[in-house]
């Protein structure tokens, strides 16, 4: 069995956790939206038509944020053409995926289904084919009480109150090639100071997420962040990061890896923010929106076959197994070690498409990676402390992995403290001490394991519970030191309480 110490002080505070880490993700993409959260012709529909399975499963995973209405999909639409009479509403070629979008599910949806899933709205505008008009608009419309255009507008399609959303996302992976109206640094940098300058103008509390690469392997990588802040530093309160990890060569240590070049990949951005505050000599600091993080790879070949101009197709419909959980535990742990920075996170997506929520005609199931999440988002609360750990490593691609990914949260108030723990050696178990003595009277309450002999076990429409948590002995706690086996390639959480 092999050996490792983790390392805590009480004292020794990362920083408090931001529940939104905990966010995900809806797209007008496949079946999120349509068949996902919303399907008014089925016998699992309430009376707006949302699916009342879908909406359980998405509050107990208990998502304080959800990022709409895209992803590559915001970048080409007309919200106006979402609201208002259905009957009214234009069905559009959509340029992003390639579908027709019937537009029966729109901005107020989505506003009253956040409000049922326990949720709230991160607002995606696009910047792609519109701009500084469009920008504040949409503010008008959701935030202002009445007496204006846009929302006596709203007022007039039934919605009396503002929605008052908070947080605003200033376009989306503006760096890609592929989306539509693709921008330089220096083009969207302008544009985005210009666009949140307009909406502060309508609504002065608001947050702006403006758009970092659109992953760590850009061409452009770093110095797009540089000189995007550079032009709307003032207006940036958080820079996003997307990122998405495969295991397309079956090469399970390597994939069970990514998260220390995750890991990386957030360090790096934190000091492309602090450079320009320095450049800038500035007094504030940027955080980090992570709006798009998960595994996607599986559905990527079956993907390409589908029509174009359809509605509705499966599309990006990974089928996650148990070594993707593994990943999505350790990811979770990657944001958590960076609570003081990064303030939101949104695994992306939340049903159907790349998601830990899947539909059907006959009901919704929960694949393997929404265990991890949702111990996380329910039980991963408080303050994380700096965790030292202190573990074998094996070689990577990424160079040194250790075999041991972990976190530990302190809750004050609760009295709780909370370990996270993946023990990545596919052979061996993994013993973990942690000197507690500061938390004296603490005892072990659970420490919940998800494992499975079989890497590739999969949750699906026929086997749903094929991959599901359990609770096991195997922690301890003598003389304020906790002595945890943890089983081979298992996500673990150690609960304990005074
Ligand atoms: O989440 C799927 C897609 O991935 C999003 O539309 C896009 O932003 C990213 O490339």
């Amino acid at each position: 069995m092999k050996k490792a110490k983790v390392f805590i002080d009480k004292n020794f505070i990362v920083g408090e956790v931001d529940k939104r880490i905990y966010g995900s993700f809806i797209e007008h993409l496949g079946r999120a939206v349509y068949e996902g959260i919303y399907q008014p012709d089925s016998p699992f529909a309430d009376e707006q038509g949302f699916r009342k399975d879908v909406l359980e499963l998405v509050r107990n995973l208990n998502v304080p944020v959800v990022r709409y209405p895209g992803g590559n999909f915001v970048s080409g639409y007309h919200w106006e053409d979402g609201v208002g009479p259905k009957s009214e509403r234009p069905a559009r070629l959509e340029l992003a995926w390639g579908v027709i979008e019937s537009n029966q599910f729109g901005l107020n949806e989505f506003m009253d289904w956040t409000k049922k899933a326990n949720s709230s709205a991160m607002m995606a505008i696009n910047l792609g084919t519109r701009g500084i008009d469009d920008a504040r608009n949409i503010v008008e419309y959701c935030n202002i009480e009445k007496g204006s255009y846009y929302s006596d507008l709203r007022r007039k399609h039934g919605y009396e109150a503002p929605h008052n959303i908070k947080l605003w996302c200033l376009g989306n992976e503006m760096d890609g090639p592929w989306q539509i109206g693709h921008k330089t640094a220096d083009e969207y940098g302008r544009l985005a100071e210009e666009a949140g300058r307009i909406m502060r103008m309508v609504d002065p509390s608001i947050e702006m997420v403006v758009c970092g690469s659109s992953g760590h392997g850009m061409p452009t990588y770093a110095s797009w962040e540089a000189t995007i802040l550079d032009h709307c530093y003032d207006q940036a309160d958080y820079l996003s990061l997307h990122q998405y990890y495969g295991n397309q060569e079956n090469d399970t240590p390597n994939f069970l890896a990514s998260s220390v070049e995750m890991d990386w990949f957030i360090s790096s951005v934190i000091s492309i923010c602090d450079y320009v505050k320095a450049k800038k000599r500035s007094k504030k600091t940027i955080n980090l929106s992570f709006d798009e993080w998960n595994v996607w790879y599986h559905s990527q070949n079956q993907d390409k076959k589908i029509e174009r101009w359809t509605q509705v197709p499966h599309q990006l419909e990974d089928v996650y197994n148990f070594e993707d959980a593994l990943l999505v535990g350790s990811m979770l742990i990657t944001l958590l070690r960076h609570a003081d920075r990064v303030k939101i996170a949104c695994i992306a997506q939340l049903v159907n498409v790349i998601a830990p929520i899947m539909t059907s005609d006959t009901g919704a199931w929960r694949q393997t990676i929404y265990y991890p999440f949702m111990h996380a988002s329910t039980l991963g609360r408080g303050t994380v402390l700096h965790t030292i750990v202190n573990s074998p490593v094996y070689e990577s691609k990424y160079g040194d992995a250790p075999y041991l990914d972990s976190v530990l949260i302190a809750n004050e108030e609760e009295e709780t403290l909370t370990i996270f723990a993946v023990n990545k050696d596919l052979e061996e178990e993994m013993e973990m001490t942690c000197d507690l003595r500061q938390f004296a009277g603490y005892k072990i309450v659970d420490h919940i394991v998800l494992t499975h002999d079989d890497l590739k076990a999969e949750n699906t429409e026929a086997n749903p519970d094929n991959v599901r948590p359990g609770s096991c002995n195997q922690s301890k706690v003598e003389k304020g030191i906790l002595v945890s086996v943890l089983g081979k390639h298992s996500w673990n959480v150690i609960r304990l309480k005074k």
